[in-house]
């Protein structure tokens, strides 16, 4: 994050932009309003963290389309501010705990999220403060309160664009997620004496029910759930495994339709436990509620597109986004980038030159507009 850091830094500072860290380690750039009596200001970014063997454009896409819009104002400005923000820490891989960045824009990294340990036990508390950050004063990192909207450009990360032959996406809404993790406790012992009746097998317990959740999600409309990394206890190829730790993604547009296949996936999880001798307990990450986006920055982006030229697709989003959390501050709008082969969180994750430009056109397009709004 600090080599991000200064090299987003110089990139900010050479389009005119004043730059600072703020105390949950996200990049903020402030490129001044034209008419300093007028101090609206539009937000401009996405993430600057990204997950394990990923690809190079998840949420970085977003702040280098915010610089480059600023840069191409070539010293002009509008009667408002614009902001460039690079979110700290959106993925939540360290901590399974997604959003820390953009909660501490919103004001709501409260004590609960930074008292999150990873798997050597540091808190987030610990980690800004070895970063160098003061996380007594979070209130550096809230949004300046004349922010009039939050706009965020990122790669589409699925294959709709790729299969309709599209650029661009105006999103209409980012679908909820659940995350959680569920902790099977057997037994461990030794893999050649102990007879298979009565073994408490933690990660076979974890197995089963894995494959159940595969399951419902198949057989569930618009349902997807995701067991992304277990971890089997003590972990010898000759120890029956006495404890493992699943964790469960699940994400379904209708919140509700969500909650209730949690709770199918949580008491199958200790059914299987019931009838194999293995204690389930179920530890909540997050419950983010399914969030539409603004519809009038949504209508200036369509707008915006059709002024470019550019064919209007609308969809949701099936992938989280820092904008599902600042909404509940100011109004939020998002365009997407087609992904070539729907690839993400991938290596092979990439983007088309020429979508990047049409992302910068209707961007160009949409600043234009947004000094009459
Ligand atoms: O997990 C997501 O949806 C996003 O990549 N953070
Ligand atoms: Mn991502
Ligand atoms: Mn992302």
């Amino acid at each position: 994050m600090r080599d991000v850091h200064a090299l987003v830094t110089q990139w900010m500072h050479s389009a005119g932009m004043t730059v600072r860290v703020d105390a949950a380690g996200n990049l903020r750039g402030v490129y001044r309003s034209g008419r300093p009596t007028q101090a609206r200001r539009l937000v401009i970014g996405s993430h600057l963290d990204t997950v394990p063997n990923a690809g190079a454009f998840d949420g970085i896409l977003g702040v280098m389309l915010a610089v480059a819009l600023v840069e191409q104002l070539e010293g002009r400005s509008y009667p408002y501010a614009i902001e460039a923000v690079g979110f700290s820490e959106e993925e939540g891989v360290r901590f399974n705990a997604p959003f820390i960045g953009s909660r501490a824009f919103i004001g709501s990294l409260d004590a609960a999220l930074l008292d999150r340990r990873d798997a050597n036990g540091e808190s987030v508390r610990d980690a800004i403060r070895q970063y160098g950050l003061d996380v007594d004063h979070l209130d550096s990192a809230t949004a300046a309160p004349e922010s009039a909207g939050f706009l965020e450009f990122h790669i589409e990360q699925g294959p709709v664009l790729d299969s309709l032959n599209l650029p661009l996406a105006v999103v209409d809404a980012i679908t909820g997620l659940t995350r959680c993790e569920v902790v099977f406790e057997g037994e461990a012992n030794h893999a050649g004496t102990t007879p298979m009746a009565g073994r408490r097998d933690a990660l076979a317990a974890a197995a089963e029910w894995i494959v159940q959740v595969e399951r419902l999600a198949r057989e569930t409309p618009q349902l997807v759930a995701t067991v992304g990394r277990v971890i089997a206890e003590p972990g010898a190829s000759n120890v029956i495994p006495g404890r493992c730790r699943a964790t469960l993604d699940l994400r379904h547009r209708d919140d509700t339709q969500r909650h209730e296949s949690f709770k199918v996936l949580a008491n199958l999880a200790h059914t299987i436990g019931m009838t194999r001798g293995v204690r389930v307990s179920i530890e909540p990450k997050l419950n983010q509620e399914s969030m539409p986006m603004d519809a009038s920055m949504t209508a200036g982006l369509t707008a915006a597109m059709e002024k470019c030229g550019y064919p209007v697709h609308r969809m949701a989003s099936g992938a989280g986004h820092d904008a599902m959390i600042v909404a509940s501050r100011m109004p939020v709008a998002m365009l997407f980038v087609r992904s070539p082969r729907g690839i993400s969180h991938h290596p092979d994750e990439t983007v088309r030159v020429d979508d990047v430009a049409a992302a910068l056109r209707v961007g160009a397009a949409y600043l234009e507009a947004f000094a009459n709004a």
